[in-house]
């Protein structure tokens, strides 16, 4: 039924993410499935962004674009950190050059215990039918399943613009800490069966991604985000049989001290911080995954060279290391730069 077990020791990307030196070094990019691929243009062309997720056999085939054209070390499941939240009653759409909107945001008490917990099969069967799809397909690639976490999904849920400062957030977090509670306990439910069901799906690791976590103070990180985000890894842990597990946020370098905490494999690094200072922060013998920044993907070949080499060089130092860019690759990417850095990651010593 899937790859599960048989690629837990020979793939470089899983050998890393559970500590071990991996036997090549590990790539694969966030966002590796998407707009830079003229293929998935093509698919897209044709089809909404939730028609795509929710079509087990076209999210199979954007899931495996990436993989073989470039033959990434892992693929990562096609779907969004959004549409989960569907299933709790969220009236959501990807609107064409704008991104994710809500149309019924939540604003009150009432809105949150509205909100319903359907289980992962109800909610996003489709995901799972797509990731036994992706896992029968694949032979030495491993599959990673992902999910939200709840305070980047309480961002789109409660509302952010690029310049409010996220103040909208903060002040529904701070006027009422019950009401924060109660949607956070909803969220760690929802991504703990989330992730969970993926794992049994067929994925052999899982990410979450808190892309925004890098907008809170260490108090706040401490008190709104650390104990559901604990809670939510030992879940997992525990009903998985200890599958790896990232979290990836940017910005993060005031919050590294506390992820020692959190019980992750492996961390991501954005661009802003060196992969020595962040494993100086983070004081822990764990992986970690990055930190190319996207924006030197869209540079001539012997910039992108220069910039991603003194990354591995960087991880020399680092035990267990997997490369990526520090956040998602952007739609304007050269392919070309794609494959040169692949190569260049197989032919480094
Ligand atoms: O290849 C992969 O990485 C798997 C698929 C994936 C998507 N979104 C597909 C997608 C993953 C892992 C995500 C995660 C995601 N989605 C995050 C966390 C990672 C990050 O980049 O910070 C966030 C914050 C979202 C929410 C989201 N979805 C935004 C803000 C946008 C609009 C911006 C954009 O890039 O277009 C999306 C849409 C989206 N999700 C696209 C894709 C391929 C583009 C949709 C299209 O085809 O037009």
């Amino acid at each position: 039924m899937n790859n599960a077990h048989n690629i837990l020791d020979s793939n470089p990307f899983l050998q890393a993410i559970q500590g071990k030196k991996a036997s090549k070094t590990p790539i694969w990019l966030m966002r590796q499935a998407g707009r830079y691929l003229p293929e998935y243009r093509e698919i897209r062309s044709k089809n909404s962004m939730l028609d795509v997720i929710r079509s087990p056999k076209l999210a199979a085939q954007v899931t495996l674009q990436p993989i073989e054209r470039f033959g990434f070390d892992a693929a990562i499941i096609f779907a969004d950190i959004l549409n989960p939240l569907i299933g709790m009653g969220i009236d959501l759409d990807f609107v064409q050059g704008e991104g994710p909107k809500i149309f019924n945001p939540i604003t009150s008490l009432a809105d949150i215990e509205r909100l319903k917990l359907p289980s992962p099969q109800e909610n996003v069967g489709y995901t799972l039918e797509a990731i036994d799809l992706v896992a029968s397909k694949l032979k030495d690639t491993a599959l990673i399943g992902f999910s939200g976490a709840p305070f980047t999904l309480s961002s789109y849920l409660i509302g952010h613009s690029k310049d409010d400062g996220f103040s909208k957030l903060k002040t529904f977090i701070y006027q009422d800490f019950k009401r924060w509670d109660l949607l956070q306990t909803k969220l760690v439910s929802l991504v703990s069966d989330y992730l969970v069901a993926q794992i049994q799906a067929g994925a052999n690791a899982v990410q979450i991604f808190d892309s925004w976590v890098g907008v809170l103070s260490q108090q706040q990180f401490c008190e709104f985000v650390l104990p559901y985000l604990k809670q939510i890894i030992s879940n997992v842990k525990l009903a998985t049989n200890n599958a790896p597990i990232t979290y990836f946020g940017t910005g993060t370098s005031g919050l590294m001290p506390y992820f020692k905490q959190l019980g992750a494999n492996c961390y991501g690094v954005d661009w802003r911080l060196s992969l020595n200072d962040a494993r100086a922060l983070i004081a822990q013998e764990v992986c970690l995954q990055g930190n190319l920044d996207p924006a030197i993907m869209l540079c001539d070949w012997q910039h992108v060279e220069k910039a991603a080499l003194k990354t591995l060089e960087d991880s020399r130092m680092i035990s267990s290391y997997i490369f990526n860019l520090g956040h998602g690759i952007l739609p304007q990417t050269p392919v070309e730069n794609v494959y040169k850095l692949v190569e260049l990651i197989r032919n480094w010593k």
